[in-house]
């Protein structure tokens, strides 16, 4: 949540900070701001609304140093005042934050007796006011030191200082990632954020302080131990193309279109780690699945594929964790899940499950997250960047990981993997066919109108119906509920009317006909029937064909047409996929 960018080098910093921002909306997008230098005075720009929006690039002045924020507002309403960077009474002294400073009001309190002037209602304005304090009395990088050890709370920081156009950033559970560029310095949340300019990273560890001291200088810091560290810089595989939208009008439907090879590279694995995970879960008695959102129901299917298999599974979502805690002891493997691999309640999942002594297998798609430091092994879902807010190439990736550590449990490695390249060759197919899709566009225009849509399936589709209900929730801003099968007659069919439309995710295997008797269930009770599945039943009142498979890998093709479906009912709506309402990218406070 947030998304914050500095730099400061030989190049035009303004512009580097707006790009970086527009990268980084995904993140927020309620309001940005930006700060920089420009013959020694320091130009504050704040806006409420999206950055990608914003016209007027060119007419501000070029800057050899800048910082800026998108913001996700969790402290103070959405407006120009409460938009970062946030400043000292004397304006020298400029912050950008992600996180939440949990102590602000003690601090401001304090700070508003010593004479400061507040003028927003964010946590976030209690830090530079907190160095400007300190800084009477000590150097720029002391004060920040000072400031930085007082803060609770999880957060990421970055600080300008007006007089030496230094820069600090810090990070505490939230993530900041610094770029080194042939001709200047960056600190961001992510590295798509500066991808354009330089592939060259070092991933900041909590409590590390990053101080850029000039074009060719930087220092970085341990806050608690005050050694300065060495740290490694890092390549990052990423293609500046990947990160971009190039010819798609969204990056929903360019991820969606990324489904195919999404699937292909979920299996290129190291051979040598994906054996030692694999060996892991054969010594471990039992396995517990745990993550957020959608990455959270890959951890169903998980849950369902390896308990098919008659391996004792469980699964919770990340925040929910800790009642199941007291269950699980050091013989479990922990498996968690994420895309970002910063979503803080997996994060701390992950932490709390690490001091009881459990190991921590994490399948994640950002190099160098949180979640890929703390765990004890990570398989990389090598989805390439994913910025729709709506996660939809990611979660073909995770289930087609857990099915391929699945396979190469059983000792069936090779049928795995061919198994999935098939499946991604089907659905490239699928995407390809423009009646598919004609079909689906026909499909949103109808569902756009409605106000409640239910689905139903039934054993592995479970999961694949709480993943249909949360697409079209969040993307088209439709009241979608999930429901097993069986479920239906304790209770939710007493909510069908004459025209309520439900979708069926079917497939082949023993729950074929359960399924297709709820349907006519339904369809009895005047419900609007729409299939999706591999063969077309004439009794519905609208199909979605998808290829056939066997009905482990449903999972995966049946939530292709769903993507498109929620991708074309916000067309219709006018909504913006890559942008839905009081969304996110990564949920990186509680
Ligand atoms: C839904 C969505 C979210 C994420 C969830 C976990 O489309 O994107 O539900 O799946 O916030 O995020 P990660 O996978 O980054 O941990």
């Amino acid at each position: 949540m947030c998304g914050i960018i500095a730099y400061k080098g030989k190049e035009n910093a303004t512009s580097i900070v707006i790009n970086g921002l527009k990268y980084l909306e995904y993140r927020g997008y309620d309001s940005w701001g930006i700060v920089y230098l420009n013959n020694q005075k320091a130009r504050l720009l704040k806006k409420v609304g999206k950055i990608g929006e914003f016209q007027g690039q060119n007419n501000l002045s070029n800057s050899c140093v800048a910082i800026g924020q998108t913001r996700w507002a969790t402290h103070g309403k959405v407006s120009v005042v409460n938009a970062h960077p946030h400043f000292s009474c004397d304006k020298n002294i400029f912050v950008v934050h992600n996180g939440i400073v949990e102590n602000y009001e003690v601090l401001k309190a304090e700070l508003i007796k010593k004479g400061h002037h507040f003028v927003s209602q964010t946590d976030t304005e209690v830090i530079p006011h907190l160095i400007e304090e300190y800084r009477k009395n000590n150097s720029f990088v002391v004060a920040c030191e000072k400031t930085f050890h007082r803060l609770k709370g999880l957060f990421a920081v970055v600080v300008l200082d007006k007089k030496t156009g230094e820069i600090i950033g810090t990070r505490k559970g939230s993530p900041l990632v610094m770029g080194i560029g042939d001709k200047g310095f960056f600190l961001a949340s992510d590295v798509p954020a500066f991808l354009n300019k330089t592939n060259k990273v070092i991933f900041l560890d909590d409590g590390d302080m990053v101080h850029i001291i000039d074009d060719e200088t930087y220092k970085i810091k341990n806050l608690s131990s005050k050694k300065i560290l060495k740290k490694k810089i890092d390549t990052i595989k990423w293609s500046k193309e990947e990160a971009e939208k190039g010819k798609y009008p969204h990056f929903m439907i360019k991820e969606i279109k990324e489904i195919p090879e999404a699937i292909k590279k979920a299996t290129w694995q190291d051979n040598k780690k994906l054996q030692i995970v694999v060996n892991l879960i054969k010594k471990s008695p039992r396995l517990f699945f745990v993550a957020c959102g959608t990455a959270g129901h890959a951890c169903l299917a998980g849950q369902y594929l390896f308990s098919s298999v008659g391996k004792p599974t469980g699964f919770s979502v990340a925040s929910e964790f800790k009642n199941f805690f007291p269950t699980l002891d050091k013989k479990t493997l922990l498996i968690a899940v994420s895309q970002s691999g910063e979503t803080i309640d997996t994060i701390e999942a992950v932490k709390k499950a690490k001091e009881k002594g459990l190991k921590v297998v994490s399948l994640v798609n950002v190099m160098g997250s949180t979640l890929t430091r703390i765990s004890d092994y990570v398989l990389m879902l090598n989805a390439g960047p994913e910025k729709c807010v709506l996660a939809t190439k990611s979660y073909l990736s995770q289930l087609s990981l857990i099915l391929l550590i699945l396979f190469s449990t059983l000792g069936q490695y090779k049928k795995g993997d061919k198994e999935l390249k098939k499946i991604s060759y089907q659905i490239d197919q699928l995407l390809e066919n423009k009646s598919f899709i004609a079909k689906i566009k026909t499909l949103a225009r109808k569902l756009s109108s409605v106000r409640h849509i239910y689905v139903i399936g039934r054993s592995y589709n479970y999961p694949t119906t709480l993943e249909t209900a949360l697409k079209i929730k969040e993307g088209c801003y439709i009241h979608t509920e999930a429901f097993a099968g069986g479920e239906l007659k304790h209770g939710v069919i007493a909510l069908i009317e004459k025209g309520t439309p439900c979708i069926i995710h079917l497939s082949k295997g023993d729950e074929a006909d359960n399924t297709l008797i709820n349907a006519m269930e339904l369809k009895s009770r005047g419900a609007y029937i729409i299939g999706v599945g591999h063969k077309r039943q004439k009794d519905f009142d609208f199909f979605i064909e998808v290829p056939e498979v066997e009905e482990i890998f449903s999972l995966l093709v049946n939530i292709v047409p769903i993507h498109l479906l929620s991708y074309y009912i916000a067309l219709e709506k006018g909504i913006d996929p890559d942008k839905p309402r009081n969304l996110a990218k990564s949920v990186t406070v509680k």
